[in-house]
């Protein structure tokens, strides 16, 4: 029998993550109260998690047997194994609840909790299939607090374990939507989501290191990249539980304002996060030439800010920008105001996204998505 060292203790460890990653990550934070509302919904949504949690685990378990073509399998787990925050299948499944209360003779209509299972964990697959991907384009070294899969079994095996669990994601979205009467377009509109989260990262490739800021290519690139996801994750679990058109496009839109959102925050975290707390690389943006909204927005407001930037590129080592005077952009950066700014519009869409819940009926999932929401753009991780 063989066993992959390399994944023995994550994978056979006693510990679980918490049920509700998000909850950890704003009691962190400091946001106490935001964090005590997310823990509430560990009772509604507990034996869900719980599913979708062994689902993923046994996904990239290891056979008892090597098997021929397992390094994917291998570096797909070796990124799953570790905390994420789970918010898109969150997503997913608040969205699938989303229709409040209904009458009993409509009880057949909810979503069946094993599709809706099933779109949670795409979500998450093709999320973790992106993060598998991008640290090869953005050459990260660090994911979840620990090594990237790029770094442990290389390019190769982490772009293939990418391609293992986008093929899977596919797979069961395909499953799903043959047991809910909507579910022709699950498969479609995952497709679209795909095809834009690759002509976003490919433009984010192609513009890289150009020092052109600009606020609308910015926000194409982080709505195709980020929001695409989020907007697919809430609608996919609307569209399951048998919401009308009206109310799924609502849904939809929240979720393209959550994404939005996400990413602002996202950005300003590679700019004054705390390495240990976010457990990925800081400055990254910078070291891989991407000008991010706070990076746009202090540019404007002090113009001399691009000329400095546009020098620590042109001083770059072999690639590798210069430490300290990438901290120096970065502290003059942040006297500007540009990440209170980035901040601020990431509050911006939060209201948005709140004012799109609006027409659908009040209930304990649209409150949570609140609460979901908040925590994307208060958290430090
Ligand atoms: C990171 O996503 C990539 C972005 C879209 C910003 P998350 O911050 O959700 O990553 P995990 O899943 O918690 O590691
Ligand atoms: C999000 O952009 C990329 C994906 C959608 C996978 P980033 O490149 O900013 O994500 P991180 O910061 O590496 O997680
Ligand atoms: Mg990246
Ligand atoms: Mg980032």
């Amino acid at each position: 029998m063989t066993h992959d060292s390399s994944l023995a203790p994550t994978l056979s460890s006693p510990m679980r993550p918490p049920l509700i990653p998000l909850s950890e990550v704003t009691e962190r934070a400091g946001l106490s109260g935001l964090s005590s509302h997310l823990k509430d919904l560990r009772g509604w949504l507990d034996s869900d998690v719980l599913a979708i949690e062994d689902q993923l685990s046994a996904l990239v378990a290891p056979p008892p047997e090597a098997a021929p073509g397992d390094l994917a399998r291998r570096a797909a787990a070796h990124l799953l194994a570790r905390p994420g925050k789970r918010i898109r299948p969150l997503c997913v499944m608040l969205g699938s609840r989303l229709g409040g209360e209904r009458p009993a003779h409509h009880e057949a209509e909810t979503a069946p909790r094993e599709a809706v299972h099933d779109l949670a964990i795409a979500a998450e697959l093709v999320h973790a299939a992106t993060l598998l991907h991008d640290d090869v384009i953005d050459e990260g070294t660090e994911r979840r607090g620990d090594s990237a899969a790029r770094v442990v079994f290389g390019n190769s095996a982490s772009i293939l374990a990418g391609d293992y669990l986008l093929i899977e994601a596919l797979d069961r979205v395909r499953r799903a939507s043959e047991r809910v009467p909507a579910g022709a377009e699950l498969l479609g509109s995952l497709l679209n989501t795909i095809a834009t989260m690759v002509a976003a990262e490919a433009e984010q490739l192609e513009r890289r290191g150009r020092l052109e800021p600009n606020r609308e290519v910015y926000l194409r690139i982080i709505d195709g990249k980020t929001a695409s996801l989020f907007r697919w994750a809430l609608g996919a679990g609307a569209l399951a539980a048998g919401l009308n058109h009206e109310q799924v496009a609502a849904v939809r839109d929240a979720g393209t304002a959550l994404g939005l959102a996400f990413q602002l925050v996202d950005d300003v975290l590679d700019l004054e996060g705390d390495t240990e707390e976010l457990g990925k690389d800081l400055f990254a943006d910078i070291a891989q030439g991407k000008l991010t909204w706070p990076i746009i927005i202090a540019c404007e407001k002090r113009p001399e800010l691009a000329v400095q930037l546009a020098e620590l590129y042109a001083n770059s080592q072999s690639g590798a920008l210069d430490a300290a005077d990438t901290r120096q952009f970065v502290t003059e950066l942040q006297t500007t105001g540009a990440i209170e700014a980035t901040r601020m519009f990431a509050r911006e869409q939060q209201a948005i996204a709140e004012q799109k819940l609006a027409i659908l009926p009040d209930s304990y999932s649209r409150r949570a998505l609140g609460f979901v929401v908040q925590a994307a753009v208060e958290r430090r991780r």
